[in-house]
């Protein structure tokens, strides 16, 4: 679609012209270095060399500066406005990792939905989201934007967000609610080495397409728009100048006819990875590595004349890359309405979209320890104490959040909310420690107020400033003084429950002991408080499950579940095998593992047929896992039942388990339900390290796990022959 009219406006434009549809400048937030020069951006906007804006918003400033590319420069092409919604535009949903721990990508479809419409019609037409960055490192500050250690979890979440923003259908994109995605960061940015943002990346081909890269290729077929290139090497090769995978896995291999976005100064820093000597040279990798659209550095706008003109850049390459940008702009509709209403531009949540993200942060709260029944609340409680640095917060939104946003509509306190859900209880509040701080004076204070009262709550966590991009930290456990205030709570004796904000698993061994309860809420959004509240007193029994494994300490990362076999394996028995001499072979918490106010029974997994051809899954049978789930309890609940797959011989070593399938059920008390799962070669297939692409299914057995975490005992075996 649309080949006519590109091939039309490509005849008209001038080299320059061409290299301007393939600029991105930035406005006004600056997430990364340097920032925008709002001067040249309307000159670049009016002379026709420039394609794309960043982080501009607001109906009235987008179409202002709209205008003057499409009333002021010699074609008038329309500038393609960008922006990172990450998870929510007004209305902050709870963060990307958190969503994932619902096991529910239908809320992150939600999210997309909310947010897709808010900002569309404040004049955004590209949402730089779903992140999908894969990762075995919580020391990663980027950990929180994508959905933690597991490929087929992330890729579930990642079409269901690409989805929610794009609507359905080819170019849905160019509805008035919704907006462009785009799949990023390409590829292997999670694998940063010691989790240090920006780090080097070295992968063998059969890792970065079994892990990195089912995401992607999921958000794809879902229809994203658009990729972003990451700031990462894989393979020595800089993401941004990496011809194998932007053009021959993604462009060739996958018959992706989107756009590559590099991301901020991207193309640029080919410079200082040491592979470009200079700008040019960047420039020149960067496009004919796969790179469309430059955002922020200017290498290709300096250079690009001039290396058309030595023919180190093909006009055939620069044409294909404009035709993406332009092809992009008129499934978008904006040749036809390049501006949007001022009247109708929504300028906040509502009622309706408030409700979804306290729903949502209700449900990706996991509730992780709960001894004695200290959770939920009593109703007849008659005095709360509130305590640590987060209860009266209204910093809860997390990382990446519209500016205007976060000014505006920032987080329902704990507190607030606590006095609302209990109006007849005495509520205190004593703060005992500052977030990061490490004076101890007001613990006295807050352990006074645990005395007083009948239960306590205590709300300790990281600030969202120590979560998100270039947030790495080397010590993952709870900062400054906070572990303190835990421990001075729990020697009072009395009840209380921890309540965790956070962008990333936390080390909790210091403390985890002394806590009856401990619910992680992650960092919530702007309903924080309510969401808190809701699952603390019962209102929503808490169902959700970890997405990443928690580590006992920081010396224990890399701790994923699915690692892959060793020849050694644990064994307690045996001095020479696979561990750490002062640690468990386990996490602190394992991938899958949340528990909830009822209890729950996973029956035997049934297989509808225990040996199938290889052939025949390749021709595309699949069988039947089936399992009965049963509430045990005396209260209604829900339960994510999961599906992991362990190939036990196979010519590359597999992982020990992958998760293969997921389903979240509400069962009430004493109800039953049968999940079932259809497995089929894309599940128990792996690919080999051809760097072209081999997907194999080989014969032998392979064990099928079903239970309500990755360490499911109950299994059946498959003989593929
Ligand atoms: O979209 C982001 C990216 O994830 C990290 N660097 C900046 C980009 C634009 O803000």
């Amino acid at each position: 679609p649309y080949d006519h009219e590109v091939r039309e406006l490509l005849d008209r434009m001038t080299v320059e012209e061409k290299l301007g549809q393939l600029q991105q400048l930035a406005w006004s937030w600056d997430t990364g270095p340097g920032g925008g020069e709002t001067k040249d951006v309307e000159e670049a906007a009016r002379a026709g060399r420039l394609g794309s804006v960043l982080s501009i918003f607001g109906a009235r400033s987008s179409n202002a500066l709209q205008r003057i590319a499409v009333e002021e420069s010699r074609l008038g092409i329309p500038l393609l406005f960008g922006l990172d919604v990450i998870h929510g535009f007004w209305t902050t949903f709870p963060i990307p990792l958190a969503q994932a721990a619902s096991f529910d990508p239908d809320v992150s479809r939600r999210d997309a939905e909310v947010s897709a419409k808010e900002a569309r019609s404040n004049g955004v037409h590209w949402a730089f989201s779903p992140m999908m960055d894969v990762t075995h490192e919580p020391r990663w500050g980027r950990i929180a934007e994508g959905s933690g250690e597991d490929p087929y979890l992330t890729a579930e979440f990642a079409a269901a967000k690409v989805e929610g923003y794009q609507g359905r259908g080819r170019h849905g994109y160019g509805a008035k609610d919704r907006v462009a995605a785009c799949a990023k960061h390409f590829v292997a940015y999670g694998g940063a080495e010691g989790g240090r943002d920006y780090n080097t990346v070295d992968v063998s081909e059969s890792r970065l397409r079994n892990l990195y890269l089912p995401p992607f290729k999921a958000a794809l077929d879902a229809g994203a728009a658009t990729v972003m290139a990451s700031f990462n090497t894989v393979g020595g090769v800089p993401a941004h100048g990496n011809s194998h995978t932007l053009t021959g896995i993604l462009k060739e291999e996958w018959g992706f006819d989107g756009v590559v976005v590099s991301d901020w100064t991207g193309v640029q820093e080919l410079v200082a990875h040491g592979f470009a000597e200079d700008g040019a040279a960047a420039a020149r990798l960067s496009l004919n590595a796969g790179v469309d659209m430059e955002m922020v550095s200017t290498t290709l706008r300096e250079h690009g004349r001039e290396l058309v003109r030595e023919g180190r850049i093909s006009e055939h390459r620069l044409d294909d890359a404009v035709a993406r940008v332009l092809r992009l702009k008129f499934a978008l509709g904006l040749f036809e309405n390049p501006y949007v209403d001022e009247d109708s531009a929504i300028d906040g949540p509502t009622a309706a979209t408030r409700r979804a993200a306290r729903e949502t942060a209700a449900r990706s709260m996991v509730l992780l320890k709960n001894e004695g029944g200290t959770l939920p609340l009593k109703a007849s409680v008659r005095s709360i104490a509130v305590v640590g640095p987060f209860g009266d917060s209204d910093d809860l939104l997390g990382t990446w959040v519209v500016p205007a946003a976060a000014k505006k509509y920032p987080s329902v306190k704990v507190l607030d909310a606590v006095r609302r859900a209990a109006p007849d209880a005495k509520v205190t509040y004593a703060r005992g420690v500052t977030p990061e701080g490490t004076s101890t004076a007001g613990i006295p204070a807050a352990v006074a107020a645990a005395e007083a009262a009948d239960v306590t709550v205590v709300v300790v966590g990281e600030p969202p400033a120590l979560s998100g991009e270039a947030a790495a930290r080397s010590d993952i456990g709870l900062p400054g003084a906070q572990e303190r205030l835990v421990r001075a709570v729990a020697a009072t004796g009395k009840p209380f429950a921890v309540v965790l904000v956070n962008g990333r698993p936390l080390t909790t061994g210091g403390w985890l002991a002394d806590a009856p309860a401990v619910l992680e809420a992650w960092h919530p959004g702007v309903e924080a408080g309510n969401a808190v509240t809701d699952v603390l007193f019962g209102k929503v029994n808490p169902g959700g499950k970890l997405p990443v494994s928690f580590p006992r300490t920081v010396g224990q990362i890399p701790v994923h579940y699915n690692h892959e076999s060793t020849g050694r394996p644990y064994d307690a028995d045996n001095k020479y095998s696979s561990k750490y001499l002062d640690l468990p072979p386990d996490p602190q918490f394992p991938f899958g593992h949340g528990l909830s106010y009822t209890t729950f029974e996973i029956g035997a997994p049934k297989l509808s047929r225990t040996s199938v051809p290889a052939g025949a899954l390749h021709a595309g049978d699949t069988l039947e896992v089936s399992v009965t789930v049963s509430n045990t309890g005396d209260r209604a609940g829900d339960e994510v039942v999961q599906l992991y797959v362990h190939d036990l011989a196979a010519s590359i070593t597999q992982p020990v388990r992958k998760l293969r399938g997921f389903r979240r059920v509400t069962l009430g008390a004493g109800r039953s339900t049968v999940v079932r799962f259809r497995i089929g070669a894309k599940d128990l297939g792996f690919w080999t390290n051809d760097p072209h692409g081999e997907f194999l299914v080989e014969e032998g057995r392979f064990d099928l796990y079903v239970g309500n975490s990755s360490t499911a005992k109950a299994k059946r075996t498959l003989t593929v022959t």
